[in-house]
């Protein structure tokens, strides 16, 4: 039997079992996947003895993404441009890792809104933390020509715009309404939204009719965010299909299928979501 996992600390909120579990009895594998709780100081250690361990593999989730990252022998580009990994697998006995969250995003926001590309326009990023960092190299390798970054903490945001080169602009968080209006796509990557944790507070006025407006929160799964500019008449693309896409290049390295993100399995994920809010 292949097993792989999720590790964290704490781990216990994880739905990535849910999601695989969806797939290894759809495709009838004989495998499994399960939460471990992994300290912080043991992480390195828990990734490096992954054999001994009878473990093809694991998601690698908070506080974790960064030690992944560097014990890893093998780096895909997406890793190495986020300076983090949230997948890791053994291929002859090398340590080898992947930052999927780059596939996942950028995969739904093409199934969901495919014209997103068509004026030739900046993107608007909310937030300058990892899964900022993934989006933005997304879609600098989707050929977007200018990208501007809003956080609350400017000094994160210049970090990222340095990281990434002239392609990348910092703008100030008070201005994230005004300088968004002609944006092909404004992505919240912030945790605001999400259960008890406030309003971005956009104001969708004058919005370009086609911006697309896309959230990472999935909990609830229709934000704030995404309300305001359903109003407004705006393409709104939710956080849920991130979450679900980025599970797939893992699944298919350690078990050996490249799995479907099926209407069950976001049915399923929906059902988790509404339970527990
Ligand atoms: P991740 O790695 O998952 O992206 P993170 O590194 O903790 O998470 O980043 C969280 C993001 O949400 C940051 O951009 C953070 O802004 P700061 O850099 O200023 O901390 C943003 N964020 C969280 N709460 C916020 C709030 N109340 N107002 C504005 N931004 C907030």
């Amino acid at each position: 039997m292949r097993r792989a996992c999720v590790i964290g600390w704490p781990i216990e909120h994880s739905r990535s079992p849910l999601i695989h579990g969806y797939w290894l009895r759809r495709y009838g594998i004989d495998g499994a996947y399960d939460r471990q709780p992994v300290r912080p100081d043991n992480a390195g250690e828990f990734l490096r003895t992954l054999a001994m361990r009878s473990l093809v593999g694991c998601n690698v989730t908070v506080p974790h993404k960064e030690v992944a990252f560097r014990v890893a022998d093998e780096k895909d580009k997406s890793a190495v441009a986020v300076g983090a990994a949230n997948t890791v697998w053994l291929d002859g006995g090398r340590l080898c890792c992947a930052n999927t969250d780059t596939y996942g995003y950028m995969t739904h926001l093409t199934l969901r809104a495919p014209n997103w590309k068509k004026r030739d326009a900046p993107v608007s990023i909310l937030g300058a933390g990892g899964a900022a960092r993934a989006i933005i190299y997304g879609f600098l390798s989707a050929g977007v020509a200018k990208v501007r970054v809003f956080n609350r903490t400017r000094e994160r945001a210049e970090a990222l715009a340095k990281h990434f080169g002239p392609a990348v602009e910092v703008a100030d968080w008070s201005d994230r309404s005004t300088l968004s209006k002609d944006a092909a796509v404004i992505v919240n990557t912030t945790t605001i939204g999400m259960k008890d944790e406030g309003t971005l507070d956009i104001d969708f006025t004058g919005f370009h009719p086609d911006c697309v407006v896309s959230d990472i929160v999935y909990v609830p799964l229709e934000t704030g965010f995404m309300a305001a500019a359903r109003e407004q008449g705006l393409t709104v693309v939710d956080g849920l299909g991130m979450l679900l896409h980025q599970a797939v290049p893992g699944f298919e390295r350690w078990f050996g299928v490249r799995p479907e993100v099926t209407e069950e399995l976001q049915a399923i994920l929906i059902d988790d979501i509404g339970g527990r809010v």
